[in-house]
C-alpha cells in the first residue's frame, strides 16, 4: 500500500519517492516499537505487583488457547486480558 501510494501521489512536498518511503517506514517502525515495548514493560511490572490479576489472566490464556498459539479470535475473546491492557494503557 505504501509503495502504491507513493507511486500515485507523485511524491510529497517535493520529497523524492525513495526518501518518502524510507521516512514512512521509520515512522511506522519507531511508532510501533516504542509503544509496544513500553506497554509490555508496564504490563509485566504491574502484573508482578498484582499476583491475583496475573493468575486470572494466566488462567484465561490457558483456558482459551489450550495448547495452541493464540490467534486474533482467541485474543478478541480474552476479557480479563482486555481489562488488564485497558487499565495499563493510560499509565504507560
Ligand atoms: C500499545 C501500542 C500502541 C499505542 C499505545 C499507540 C498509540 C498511538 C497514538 C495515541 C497515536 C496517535 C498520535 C496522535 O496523532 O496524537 C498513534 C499513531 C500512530 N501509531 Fe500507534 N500506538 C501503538 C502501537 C502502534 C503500532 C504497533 C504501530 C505500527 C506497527 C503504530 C503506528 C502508528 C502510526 C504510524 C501512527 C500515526 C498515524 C497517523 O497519524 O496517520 N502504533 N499511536
Amino acid at each position: 500500500m505504501l509503495l502504491e501510494g507513493a507511486k500515485s501521489s507523485g511524491g510529497f512536498n517535493g520529497m523524492p519517492h525513495r526518501k518518502f518511503i524510507v521516512d514512512k517506514c521509520k515512522t511506522i517502525f519507531f511508532a510501533g516499537h516504542e509503544t509496544t515495548a513500553l506497554v509490555t514493560s508496564w504490563s509485566l511490572m504491574l502484573l508482578a505487583l498484582q499476583p491475583d490479576w496475573q493468575a486470572r489472566a494466566h488462567a484465561e490464556v490457558l483456558e482459551i488457547c489450550e495448547d495452541k498459539p493464540p490467534d486474533a479470535d482467541m485474543l478478541r475473546s480474552m476479557k480479563v486480558l482486555t481489562m488488564v491492557i485497558q487499565e495499563i494503557l493510560p499509565l504507560s
